[in-house]
């Protein structure tokens, strides 16, 4: 009948196209999922959504809530389901699937739990999106991204973390705050392992190109009398504290991969503190996932900063990289 309906309305010059080259998967719609989607369609980054999750229910409600918003934004093809048949032909899957920490919980306790629950969903991504990029959220999203990556089979320019992206944001947020400028004013930059041993790089923070360093050569050691410190601390506090007032993050997550994804899909060739593989930079060995500014575009990411360092940050990234090793060769595929 709507067909019908439809032909007495439009005469038609060819059949409307099915697939639009613009299609995202989000696995897991609870919080981080969600919030990702959610900022994904606002800011109009992709053309087809597609949601996968074990929760049928769950899924269903929120693709429905969903799509009774679309009148208020651009229009996109919305689509869930628990087989990934629905995911078929994506350019990037975000996996925000799995476990997420309790109050006072780490987020490598995690690892093995969302390890298995990535076997079931990793290898299903890729035999319906071939071609796609894998943007990993879960935690511990670092050695995660490593397990995607082997699950895959792809290769490292196709599978990331996102890592310290969000740990960077909440450190320029809180500089801004400092400094009274805008976050998006304030640049500087965390690597390293997403959350409690990431890295803030200090001898790169400026405003408008003057490095705070210049200004303050002590800033960032226990020696400053500004304090600066106190704000990497407050980057590494911020899950546990947001976990014990709300029970989970969700916002800020949601809004850093949105931006990722929009480099993706746009070739915009933006740099992220995103994880990468970093073996053979900075000295690293070990095939692990951590965070550096990388360039992420179309095919990925293309190419990683050569980030001038000091001899303590590196130390601090071959520390990291070895606990992740050590954790990695402890985990049963
Ligand atoms: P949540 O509990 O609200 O949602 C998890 C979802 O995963 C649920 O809907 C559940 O049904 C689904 N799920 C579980 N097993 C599945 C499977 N086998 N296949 C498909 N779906 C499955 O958790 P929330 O708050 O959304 O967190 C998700 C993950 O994201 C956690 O690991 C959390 O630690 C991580 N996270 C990572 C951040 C980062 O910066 N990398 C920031 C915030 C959270
Ligand atoms: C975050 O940093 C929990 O990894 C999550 O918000």
């Amino acid at each position: 009948m709507a067909e019908c309906i439809a032909s007495m309305l439009m005469d038609e010059i060819v059949p409307a196209l099915d697939k639009t080259g613009g299609k995202v998967t989000v696995v897991g719609v609870g919080q981080v999922g969600m919030a990702c989607a959610f900022s994904l369609l606002t800011q109009g980054i992709c053309s087809e959504l597609s949601l996968v999750d074990v929760a049928a229910d769950k899924l269903r409600g929120e693709m429905l809530d969903l799509q009774h918003g679309l009148t208020f934004l651009r229009n996109v093809k919305i689509d869930a389901g628990t087989d990934y048949a629905v995911s078929a032909g994506s350019r990037v899957c975000i996996v925000t699937a799995g476990a997420r920490q309790k109050e006072g919980e780490s987020r490598l306790s995690l690892v093995q739990r969302n390890t298995d629950i990535f076997k079931g969903i990793i290898p299903n991504l890729v035999k319906h999106s071939p071609d796609t990029i894998l943007v990993i959220v879960s935690n511990p999203v670092d050695i995660l991204t490593y397990v995607a990556q082997r699950l895959s089979g792809l290769p490292n320019n196709r599978v990331i973390g996102s890592g310290c992206n969000l740990d960077s944001a909440r450190f320029r947020f809180h500089l801004s705050q400092k400094l009274n400028v805008a976050p998006n004013s304030a640049h500087g930059w965390i690597i390293g392992e997403h959350g409690d041993s990431s890295v803030p790089v200090w001898s790169g923070v400026n405003v408008a190109g003057v490095r705070l360093r210049d200004l303050n050569p002590d800033i960032g050691s226990e020696e400053d009398p500004d304090k600066f410190n106190e704000l990497h601390s407050e980057v590494v506090n911020s899950a546990y504290e947001i976990i014990k007032l709300k029970g989970y993050t969700s916002w800020a997550i949601g809004l850093s991969v949105a931006s990722l994804v929009s480099s993706i899909m746009k070739n915009q060739r933006r740099c992220y503190a995103i994880s990468v593989n970093v073996k053979g930079h900075h000295g690293i060995e070990d095939d692990v996932f951590l965070s550096l500014p990388s360039v992420l575009g179309e095919n990925g990411v293309t190419h990683v900063i050569k980030q001038t360092l000091t001899a303590e940050e590196v130390a601090q990234l071959q520390k990291s990289a070895k606990t992740l090793a050590e954790v990695q060769a402890g985990l049963k595929f």
